[in-house]
C-alpha cells in the first residue's frame, strides 16, 4: 500500500464500518448457498465452454454433440449462474437491513477505494463475461445453422427430410441455403420462424406430416440459382428406367430416354427446351387453386420476344375449394425439382431396383407382388415395422407356396431384410409420412395424382386461338 493510500484511508477512519458492510455482502455470498451454486455454475460453465471453443477452434475434436453442449447447454449455465448472483447478494442485502444496518452504509461510495476497486473489478468480469457469450453466441448461430442442427436437434420432427437429404446430390449443402438463403431480411423471419416452430415441438401442435409445399419457401432465383443457373444448362441428358411387372420378375422392361434438359444454346443465343420456363426472359405465371398446387386452371406466359399468351383449362376448377388457397405464382425451380434433397421413393421403384439387383431374388414366384403388399402395409412405428417386415413377407410366402418358401428360406429373409431398409428411407408413421406423402413434379409418373409437368402440358388448357401447353412427347424427351 503507498503512502497515499494509507494517508486516505486514516482520513476517513470511519468508513471502515462502510466497508465491511459492504464486503460482508461480498463474502457473504460465499455463505449463502445460492451465491455459492451461482458462482460455482457461472466458474464451470465458463471453463468448460473455454475449453470446448479452444479445442473446437484448434481442431482437436469435432463432434456436434458436444457443439450442442458447448453453444447451447453451457452458455444457458453461465447464463443461469451470473443471475443467481445479484439475486443472492440481494437477498443477503434484505438480511442485512433485518438485522439493522442502517441503508446508508450499504450505499456504493465511489470516492472509497475499496468499492472502486470493487466496482472495477466487477466491470473487468463482466467485460470478460460478455466477451465469451459474444464469442459463443457467434459460434453458436453459426452452429444453428449446420445441417445437424435442424435434423438432429429436432430429431422425431425432421428425421424424414434429414434422412432423405443424407443420401441426395445435395448432402454437402446446409439446410438454411436452401431455405433461408443470404441477407438479413430472410434471417430474421428465418429465426422468428424458427422460433414458432420450436414453441410448435415443445407444445406438440405442429403438423402431421409437415405440409408441402413449403409456401413461405424463399424463392429460388436467391437460393438455388447460387449454385446453379439457367445458362449453364445445356443439351440433352439421357436416362434410362427400368421396371418388372408381377408376371415378368426377370426381364425388365427398359426405357431410355434422352431428356431435352435445355437451358441456353450456345448455336442460336437462345433459350429452350425444359429450362425455357425459369430463362432470363421467361415469365411463366399459374394460378394454383388447392395447398398442393396440383389444380391449375389457368397459366401466363411472358416469352422472351416480347408476347404474352394466356392459357385457360375449360373445365379447370376456377376457385379454391373451402379453406383452401389459392395463389398466382412465379413457376420457379420447385415448382418442377420439388424434391431436390428430400427426395422419397415410390416402393414399386424401390422394389424393381431389388430385383434387378438381386437382394430380391426374382426366380420365387410372387416375391414381387408379396414384397410390395409386405412394404406397404400400416405398421404403427418403425420399430413395428422393423420386426414384422421379415416375418410378414415370409408368411405370404409360405401362404402362396410352402414348398417354395421352405426351398427359398434364406432368399426370402434377405428380401425382407431389404425391405426393411427401404421401409426406414420412406416411412415414418410416427410423423403420418408414407409412400407417396411427398410426390415429386419431376415428369409425368403421376400424372393421375396431379403431379408432374402434364399439370399444364395436357392439352387442354388453351389459349384465344385454340392452341394448347403440348403434351408431344418429342418436346421434352426423344429416343437417344
Ligand atoms: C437443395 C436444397 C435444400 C436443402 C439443402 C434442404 N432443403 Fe428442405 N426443402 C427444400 C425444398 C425445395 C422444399 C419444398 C418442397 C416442396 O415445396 O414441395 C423443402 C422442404 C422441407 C420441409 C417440409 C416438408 C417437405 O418434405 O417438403 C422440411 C421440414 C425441410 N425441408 C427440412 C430440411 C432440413 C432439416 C434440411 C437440412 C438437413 C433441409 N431441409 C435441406 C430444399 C432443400
Ligand atoms: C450450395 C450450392 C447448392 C445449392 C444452393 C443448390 N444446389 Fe443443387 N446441386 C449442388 C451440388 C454440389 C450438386 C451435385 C452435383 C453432382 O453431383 O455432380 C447439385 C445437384 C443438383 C441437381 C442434380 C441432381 C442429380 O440427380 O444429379 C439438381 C436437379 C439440383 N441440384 C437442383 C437444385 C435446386 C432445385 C436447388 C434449390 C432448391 C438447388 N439445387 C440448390 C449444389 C447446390
Ligand atoms: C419445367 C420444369 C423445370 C424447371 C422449372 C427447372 N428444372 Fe431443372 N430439370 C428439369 C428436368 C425434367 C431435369 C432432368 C431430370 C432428371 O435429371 O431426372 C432437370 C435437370 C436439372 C439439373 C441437372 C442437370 C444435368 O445436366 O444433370 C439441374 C442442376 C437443375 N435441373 C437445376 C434447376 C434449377 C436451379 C432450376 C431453377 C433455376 C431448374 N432446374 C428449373 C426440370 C425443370
Ligand atoms: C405451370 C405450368 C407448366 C408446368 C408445370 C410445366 N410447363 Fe412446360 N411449358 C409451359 C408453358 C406455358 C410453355 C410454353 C407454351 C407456349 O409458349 O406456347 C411450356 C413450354 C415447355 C417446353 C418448350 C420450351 C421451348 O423450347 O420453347 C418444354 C420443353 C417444356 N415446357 C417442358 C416441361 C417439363 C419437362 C415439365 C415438367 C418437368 C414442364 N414443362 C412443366 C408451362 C408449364
Ligand atoms: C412436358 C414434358 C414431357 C412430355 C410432353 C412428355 N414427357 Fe415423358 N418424361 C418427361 C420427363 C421430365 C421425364 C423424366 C422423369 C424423371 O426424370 O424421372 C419423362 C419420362 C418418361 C418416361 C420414363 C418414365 C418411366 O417411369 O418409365 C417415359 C416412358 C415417357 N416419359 C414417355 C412419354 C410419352 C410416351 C410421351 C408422349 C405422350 C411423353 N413422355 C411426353 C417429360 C415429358
Amino acid at each position: 500500500m503507498s503512502e497515499n493510500d494509507k494517508e486516505q484511508q486514516d482520513l476517513h477512519s470511519d468508513e471502515g464500518k462502510e466497508r465491511n458492510a459492504w464486503g460482508h455482502i461480498v463474502r457473504g455470498l460465499w455463505r449463502s448457498p445460492l451465491g455459492v451454486l451461482g458462482i460455482s455454475i457461472t466458474t464451470i460453465s465458463i471453463t468448460l465452454m473455454v475449453v470446448g471453443l479452444i479445442a473446437e477452434i484448434l481442431g482437436l475434436f469435432h463432434n456436434p454433440y458436444s457443439s450442442l453442449f458447448t453453444y447451447l447447454v453451457l452458455p444457458g449455465a453461465m447464463v443461469l449462474g451470473l443471475l443467481l448472483i445479484p439475486l443472492a447478494a440481494y437477498l443477503r442485502r434484505r438480511q442485512w437491513h433485518k438485522y439493522g444496518i442502517s441503508r446508508d452504509h450499504l450505499k456504493i461510495n465511489l470516492s472509497n477505494h475499496k468499492h472502486r476497486r470493487f466496482l472495477i473489478g466487477l466491470l473487468v468480469l463482466s467485460v470478460i463475461n460478455v466477451s465469451i457469450l459474444i464469442i459463443i453466441a457467434y459460434e453458436g448461430y453459426h452452429f444453428t445453422d449446420s445441417a445437424f442442427f435442424c435434423g438432429v436437434v429436432c430429431h422425431q420432427v425432421m428425421d424424414p427430410e434429414y434422412t432423405a437429404y443424407q443420401r441426395s446430390p445435395h448432402s454437402r449443402v446446409k439446410c438454411v441455403e436452401c431455405h433461408i438463403g443470404p441477407g438479413a431480411q430472410f434471417f430474421v423471419r428465418a429465426k422468428i420462424s424458427g422460433l414458432r416452430q420450436v414453441v410448435a415441438v415443445l407444445t406438440d401442435s405442429y403438423r402431421r406430416p409437415i405440409p408441402a409445399p413449403v409456401h413461405e419457401l424463399r424463392p429460388a432465383r436467391d437460393t438455388c440459382e447460387n449454385c446453379h443457373w439457367p445458362e449453364k444448362f445445356a443439351g440433352k441428358k439421357v436416362k434410362t428406367f427400368v421396371s418388372f411387372t408381377n408376371d415378368d420378375q426377370e426381364n425388365p422392361e427398359t426405357n431410355e430416354i434422352a431428356l431435352h434438359i435445355g437451358g441456353h444454346n450456345p448455336v442460336t443465343d437462345k433459350f429452350e427446351g425444359i429450362h425455357w420456363h425459369v430463362s432470363n426472359d421467361v415469365e411463366v405465371y399459374y394460378l394454383a387453386t388447392d395447398e398442393k398446387r396440383t389444380n391449375i386452371p389457368r397459366v401466363r406466359v411472358k416469352r422472351a420476344d416480347g408476347t404474352e399468351d394466356e392459357f385457360v383449362k375449360a373445365d379447370g376448377e376456377e376457385h379454391a375449394a373451402e379453406g383452401e388457397h389459392q395463389e398466382w405464382r412465379r413457376m420457379d425451380c420447385i415448382d418442377c425439382h420439388n424434391r431436390p434433397t428430400h427426395i422419397y421413393d415410390q416402393a414399386d421403384e424401390r422394389i424393381d431396383f431389388g430385383l434387378l439387383s438381386k437382394r430380391i431374388n426374382p426366380k420365387i414366384e410372387g416375391i414381387r407382388e408379396d414384397s410390395l403388399k409386405t412394404v406397404t402395409s400400416k405398421y404403427a412405428t418403425r420399430e413395428e415395422a422393423q420386426e414384422k417386415i421379415g416375418p410378414d413377407l415370409m408368411a405370404l410366402q409360405q401362404q402362396r407356396n410352402p414348398d417354395q418358401a421352405k426351398m427359398y428360406e434364406k432368399d426370402i429373409v434377405q428380401a425382407g431384410e431389404y425391405l426393411v431398409e427401404i421401409y426406414l428411407n420412406n416411412v415414418w408413421p410416427e410423423t403420418a409420412v408414407d409412400w407417396g406423402t411427398y410426390n415429386s413434379h419431376l415428369g409425368h409418373d403421376l400424372a393421375d395424382e396431379g403431379f408432374g409437368c402434364w399439370r399444364c402440358h395436357d392439352e387442354e388448357h388453351e389459349n384465344e386461338n385454340g392452341d394448347t401447353i403440348s403434351q408431344d412427347c418429342a418436346l421434352c424427351h426423344d429416343e437417344p
